[in-house]
């Protein structure tokens, strides 16, 4: 299936949050640095930082045709040459069709399109299967598990980190 990158918009923010049905779910996604209910305010601070030739941001509305699909954010570090991946999200009805692998693949050759950038990297909760395949599939090595990080109802969530080197990017786009 053929997906693009489009500038995530203000106009997204409705369907986006529509997504995202509980505390549970928005932790899940986005961790815990974005409040519950979700806030279009607290979001739109974070799409200011989508600007300019080197943005700190990028805030991405992944489409199929017309209808947006799903989203992600990359977070650049130039001073570690990493960029950090975040708020990966498919919509609740395309979930389950295979769409992460193309997502990934373009998320990952926007990040590795600027010559400076040497890893990318991720955070997931340890319960996540589907992103943890999704990320698998798409080249991420298991770093390390950090233990007990978030407190969340009766339970307290494990976070991986994950990550791709440069050379085991290039590798795997030779490959195809
Ligand atoms: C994580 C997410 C983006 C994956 O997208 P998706 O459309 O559901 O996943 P896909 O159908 O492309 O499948 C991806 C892989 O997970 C597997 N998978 C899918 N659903 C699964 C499930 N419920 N349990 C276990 N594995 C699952 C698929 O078999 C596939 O594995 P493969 O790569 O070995 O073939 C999507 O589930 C999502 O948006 N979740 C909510 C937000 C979220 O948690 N984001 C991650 C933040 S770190």
């Amino acid at each position: 299936m053929t997906l693009e990158l489009r500038k995530f918009e203000k106009r997204d923010l409705a369907e986006l949050f529509s997504w995202f049905q509980s505390e549970r779910e928005v932790l899940q996604w986005a961790g815990a640095a974005l409040s519950w209910p979700l806030n279009k305010r607290e979001f739109i601070q974070l799409m200011r930082q989508h600007r300019g030739p080197q943005p700190l941001r990028e805030i991405w509305a992944v489409d199929h045709g017309t209808d947006m699909v799903g989203h992600a954010q990359i977070y650049y570090n130039p001073r570690l040459r990493t960029a950090g991946l975040g708020r990966i999200a498919v919509a609740p009805a395309a979930r389950g069709n295979g769409l992460a692998a193309p997502l990934m693949e373009l998320i990952l050759a926007r990040a590795f399109d600027l010559a400076w950038v040497h890893r990318v990297d991720l955070l997931v909760y340890s319960q996540n299967e589907a992103a943890i395949r999704a990320y698998q599939s798409a080249g991420f090595v298991l770093e390390g598990r950090r233990r007990e990080t978030t407190p969340i109802g009766s339970e307290v969530w494990d976070t991986l980190v994950m990550s791709i080197l440069r050379p085991e990017f290039d590798k795997r786009t030779e490959r195809e």
